[in-house]
């Protein structure tokens, strides 16, 4: 059976100057002279959406946002919405992102609202979800996991275009990993959860796991059963390093 096309996608966080643009190019020069097999995405900070869109058009590298308010405009201030992301360039957008969930007590409610929010603007959303360590050892990632699909994924999600990224919260700039067993079970429980909630539909639709993505890890990480592609933080700013991931897509 044909695999799906898998989805790596960069999410810079809150690094990069105009100069970083540099790693950008490097990369479209890259995926130019030996095209990626899988889709490549890169979500910088707002203020780069923009010109990384400018930069990466005629490559087919997808750019997106980190976050996007639920709410279509008005009084937020330092806030960004799904259409001004849209109107940018992006056609992704990063929710849920446990670093939102935890700095900014983001609920699986107020994800939901915001995918609705991206889908309302045209943008595809990569919704996250992830157990801490405290929960991960008092045996509950798979209980938390499924949870938080359930209640993060609005019933208007299926038939659109989205991804779900599980990121186990310990595992996210630590250098550690979950074993390749239990990347396989959380993704299978994620799996069954998106099923129960929203239908067959949503079969291939891509489950990333990120948390660490390195290039000498990711080969084994994307052969696992149900990984979909990977969510990349530390390892996307370097155009060389997201090449070493790319590659063992
Ligand atoms: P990391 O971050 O690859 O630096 O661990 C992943 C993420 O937070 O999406």
């Amino acid at each position: 059976m044909k695999q799906p096309v898998k989805l790596i996608a960069g999410n810079w966080k809150m690094n990069g100057l105009g100069a970083s643009l540099a790693e950008v190019e490097a990369l479209c020069a890259a995926l130019q002279s030996q095209p990626a097999a899988c889709r490549v995405a890169l979500c910088p900070p707002s203020t780069l959406v923009e010109r990384m869109a400018r930069t990466t058009a005629g490559s087919p590298i997808e750019i997106g946002g980190q976050d996007c308010r639920a709410e279509t405009h008005g009084a937020f201030t330092g806030d960004i919405s799904a259409a001004m992301l849209k109107d940018a360039g992006a056609i992704l957008v990063i929710l849920g992102h446990s670093e939102r969930r935890q700095g900014y007590g983001e609920s699986d409610l107020l994800v939901s609202a915001k995918a609705e929010a991206a889908f309302a603007a045209g943008l595809a959303p990569i919704v996250c979800v992830g157990e801490t360590l405290e929960q991960r050892e008092a045996g509950r990632a798979v209980e938390i996991v499924r949870s938080q699909v359930m209640a993060s994924l609005p019933l208007a999600i299926a038939g659109r275009a989205f991804a779900v990224a599980y990121e186990p919260v310990w595992a996210i700039g630590t250098g550690l990993t979950p074993t390749l067993e239990q990347i396989e079970e959380v993704h299978r429980a994620v799996r069954a959860a998106m099923i129960e909630r929203l239908g067959l539909g949503i079969a291939a639709t891509p489950i990333l796991y990120g948390g660490s993505v390195k290039p000498d890890n990711a080969a084994e990480i994307l052969a696992v059963p149900e990984v979909g592609g990977a969510l990349v933080g530390g390892a996307s700013l370097k155009a060389p390093d997201f090449l070493g991931i790319i590659r063992g897509a």
